[in-house]
């Protein structure tokens, strides 16, 4: 069976990424018969719906399958849960030669990677990505973490999987709300990258996204982080709209969900592109377009101060200016000379936000 992606990385073989495969014929295909136990990690949601299937599989490759779930939400994103899990393979006895299953969205996939990242120095794991979320963006890449009281993914490592599925079957099951959050990414990966991915979404039902969208938003990802693994230079480009769209959450104590301030952080920072690389006007209509039509509602107003003091209070922030990775136009981003950021006085920045926010 014929993969749909490959990610090239730079120890080892590329790892392949299935879209839409049934899980029954993706694990045997990328199972390698060295791996002797399973552990099986996800949250209280997808174990109790695909534990069970998921096990079955398993139990026909490995010697032994040990399943493992935490409760489910961003806010058991954290080193206790990591904690929990480790103490518990440890128990059972899990060794080097193991796989780690992770199945889920964005939460799980980065914290049974993190797990796989550690355990006994590093072990192999799959990922088999359940929400759209999780599909076109931390499945793919091997950022793995957890969050703190700090923020968010502060403790983490690269770890990349040995196989990925997009397991676009599950997207049906999914509350229409977690789709819009995950179209935000898709959004992204359509200005980061991809003129034909915004056309499609333009014009695609609100409803699940086929796999064609799904996988052309994991092209753009993969595109990336073929020529940059480690976040060196132009993986930088994968946080359009993310330096607002963190601040917004980190401001709102987290009650905007992480979609929802990305998109409207999109809309802040293609204002700001605007103003600093000339992008054209028409271009930030179809974002803006785009964002309503995907029902991303505009966040309750915050005051720009509360932004602002989230910025000053980061390390990153030099000299009063934070970064932020802008397009010049749909599918074309700027600043390669600097790194593809761009450092932007908080004036310029409040002059943006009002505009959107006015
Ligand atoms: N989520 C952005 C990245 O993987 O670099």
């Amino acid at each position: 069976m014929k993969p749909s992606l490959e990610v090239p990385v730079s120890e080892g073989s590329p790892y392949p990424v299935y879209c839409g495969t049934a899980i029954e014929q993706f694990l045997p295909t990328v199972w390698d018969r060295d791996w002797r136990q399973a552990v099986i990690i996800g949250d209280s949601k997808t174990s109790a719906l695909l534990g069970a299937s998921v096990a079955r599989s398993l139990g026909r490759l490995a010697d032994s399958v040990l399943t493992l779930s935490f409760s489910a939400g961003e806010q058991n994103k954290t080193r206790q849960t990591k904690e929990a899990l480790e103490d518990a393979m440890l128990q059972a006895g899990v060794e080097r030669g193991c796989c780690v299953v992770a199945v889920g969205g964005g939460v799980a996939l980065d914290l049974a990677g993190f797990v796989a990242a550690t355990y006994l120095r590093g072990v192999a794991h799959i990922h088999i990505a359940t929400s759209l979320l999780g599909q076109v963006d931390a499945a793919i890449g091997g950022k793995t973490g957890v969050n703190t009281p700090c923020g968010k993914n502060l403790i983490g490592a690269f770890h990349n999987p040995r196989a990925v599925l997009l397991a676009t079957q599950c997207l049906s099951t999914l509350p229409e709300v977690e789709l819009r959050y995950g179209m935000a990414e898709c959004v992204k990966h359509a200005v980061v990258g991809s003129p034909p991915l915004l056309d499609a979404i333009e014009s695609c039902p609100p409803d699940p996204p086929s796999d064609s969208i799904v996988l052309q938003s994991a092209r753009v990802k993969v595109a990336v982080v073929a020529r940059d693994e480690r976040e060196q230079g132009l993986r930088r480009v994968l946080n359009f709209g993310h330096t607002v769209g963190h601040a917004i959450e980190a401001a709102t104590g987290y009650l905007v969900p992480h979609g929802q301030a990305v998109a409207w952080g999109m809309l802040v920072e293609a204002t700001l592109a605007r103003e600093r690389f000339g992008m054209p006007e028409t271009d930030l209509e179809r974002i803006r377009a785009v964002i309503g039509r995907l029902g991303l509602r505009r966040p309750a107003p915050c005051p720009f101060d509360r932004l602002s003091d989230h910025w000053l209070k980061d390390k990153k922030t030099q000299q009063g200016q934070v970064h932020c990775s802008l397009p010049c136009r749909i599918g074309v981003m700027a600043d390669q000379a600097n790194g593809w950021r761009t450092p932007v006085r908080m004036q310029m920045l409040r002059r943006a936000w009002e505009d959107v926010f006015k």
